[in-house]
């Protein structure tokens, strides 16, 4: 009954408001209330894929079908309702291959469903799926023992936690855990809480894994950052002292900050007290990991802009112990003196970057890799995550780099996953970089909404 009342208002709607124009409008206006917005499927089934049930996908014998409908079956003959040309004109629309994202929402992904994942490069043994992509604006990463992923947003407001299925054919389930959150680009987990950082504060959601499907309750840690909207987003970490650290970005491109709270890294107590500097001079990091051996942090720091194309680099910092001063704004990428802002100060009185990354390719998230899936010479290497410029004549970044350490030198600085950017246009851009369990690499990216997967495997070596 539904189905003939719905289609009664729909011829009304559609003799006044059909005009002579594209498919995808004429589907819209005419299809969509039943077949979804999407061709997902709703009253009617969905139109996505192919074959379908009851025509085949010719053009001639869509058109037809759609003509004369599906007596008493709720799908409606359109011939008195719409005019040939625009029946051809939506059969042609249906009759086109399904846009990506479209695809995405339907429930198991075939082998084809992301193309783009053919012209990723990476070393011998290694490959790439796209583990999730549900997560609209994912940012930072924290992973559970048992292999939960909670994974930030930036605009979108959310925490989402990714839930691993056990099959590789079927994508993990996703959980909007919490929303209306302002920024909440980096999160942590410590004591079995997580910890998640917003634009103006660091708020917990206690025994994480047992109520993130139940609308766990929010408790304010610390609220009394300053409210800069410039470089204001923050991650948040667990350092092995038990510690959050977590920064204050500089509120500007450039600006001497020295006697503000700005362009600092902190720590404090989980329960937010014995808030403390522990490093100064950093223009914006967007991430920090400790070596799994040494313990001692690392960082990566985003070099200012106007300086042209090519300078000054992005920044990965060695930070062993508190109270290191990194340069900004006196020092630009750890080389030059800064046109404006030196005052006479040289860039010998600052710590040294322990890499140049290259010029505004935005390194954020690092990661290394303390598992055994990946062969033996990748354990304990640090792993960036490059989002990739978005203000220099020729796009750079795009990418996850390999930086390789001896005694916290750095060796080498090379491409480990390649192909966020194919032939100038881009595909996603990496945020943040975390391991699951089982040792295989995640990288989050707020371009596409997506988690990837790297995973190893001496199978699928030549
Ligand atoms: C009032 C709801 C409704 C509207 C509006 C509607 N349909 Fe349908 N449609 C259905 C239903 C229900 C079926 C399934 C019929 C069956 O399987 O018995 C169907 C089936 C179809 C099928 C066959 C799918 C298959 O798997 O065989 C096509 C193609 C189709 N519709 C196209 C359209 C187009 C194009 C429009 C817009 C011009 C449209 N429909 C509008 C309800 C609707």
């Amino acid at each position: 009954m539904k189905i003939i009342t719905l289609f009664a208002t729909l011829l009304l709607l559609n003799t006044s408001s059909v005009l002579a124009g594209e498919g995808g409008d004429l589907y819209k206006q005419s299809c969509a209330q039943c077949h979804g917005a999407h061709r997902e499927g709703g009253v009617g089934p969905s139109l996505l894929k192919r074959p379908w049930v009851k025509v085949n996908g010719k053009k001639d014998s869509l058109q037809r079908f759609i003509s004369e409908g599906l007596p008493n079956t709720g799908m409606p003959a359109w011939k008195n309702v719409l005019n040939p040309k625009q029946i051809a004109a939506i059969a042609e629309y249906l009759l086109q291959p399904e846009p990506a994202a479209q695809a995405a929402s339907t429930k198991e992904a075939p082998a084809d469903t992301y193309p783009e994942l053919k012209k990723f490069r990476l070393p011998v043994g290694f490959s790439i799926s796209v583990y999730s992509d549900q997560l609209e604006n994912a940012r930072g990463m924290a992973v559970t023992a048992s292999g939960i992923v909670f994974v930030g947003s930036r605009k979108v407001g959310k925490i989402y936690a990714v839930i691993n299925s056990g099959k590789d054919s079927v994508p993990p389930k996703v959980v909007t855990v919490a929303t209306g959150l302002d920024s909440p680009i980096g999160l942590t987990l410590l004591n079995g809480s997580l910890y998640v950082a917003e634009m103006t504060r660091v708020i917990r959601f206690d025994d994480i894994e047992k109520t993130y499907e139940k609308s766990p309750q929010l408790h304010v840690v610390k609220d009394d950052f300053p409210k800069d909207k410039w470089h204001g987003e923050k991650i948040i970490k667990a350092g092995p002292d038990g510690k959050l650290y977590i920064p204050i970005g500089a509120p500007c491109n450039v600006c001497d900050k020295e006697d503000a709270p700005h362009s600092k890294i902190y720590r404090m107590n989980p329960d937010g007290s014995g808030f403390e500097i522990y490093a100064r001079g950093i223009r914006n990091s967007v991430g920090f990991a400790w070596h799994p051996v040494t313990r001692e942090m690392w960082f990566t720091d985003n070099g200012r802009d106007e300086m042209g194309d090519n300078m000054p680099s992005d920044k990965l910092n060695y930070a062993p112990k508190p109270g290191m001063h990194f340069g900004f704004p006196y020092c630009a990428g750890g080389v030059v003196e800064d046109p404006e802002f030196h005052k006479n100060r040289r860039c010998e009185e600052f710590a040294e970057p322990a890499a140049k990354l290259g010029p505004h390719v935005a390194s954020l998230g690092l990661a290394y890799n303390e598992g055994t899936q990946f062969p033996a010479q990748y354990k304990n290497q640090l792993f960036i995550a490059e989002h990739g410029s978005w203000n220099r004549t020729q796009k750079i970044g795009y990418r996850v780099a390999l930086i390789t350490l001896h005694n916290n030198k750095v060796v080498s600085d090379t491409v480990f996953v390649d192909g966020f950017l194919q032939d100038e246009k881009v595909i996603g851009r990496p945020v943040d970089i975390a391991f699951l369990p089982d040792g295989s690499m995640l990288i989050s990216d707020d371009f596409g909404g997506r988690i990837y997967r790297v995973s190893y495997s001496e199978k699928t070596k030549p």
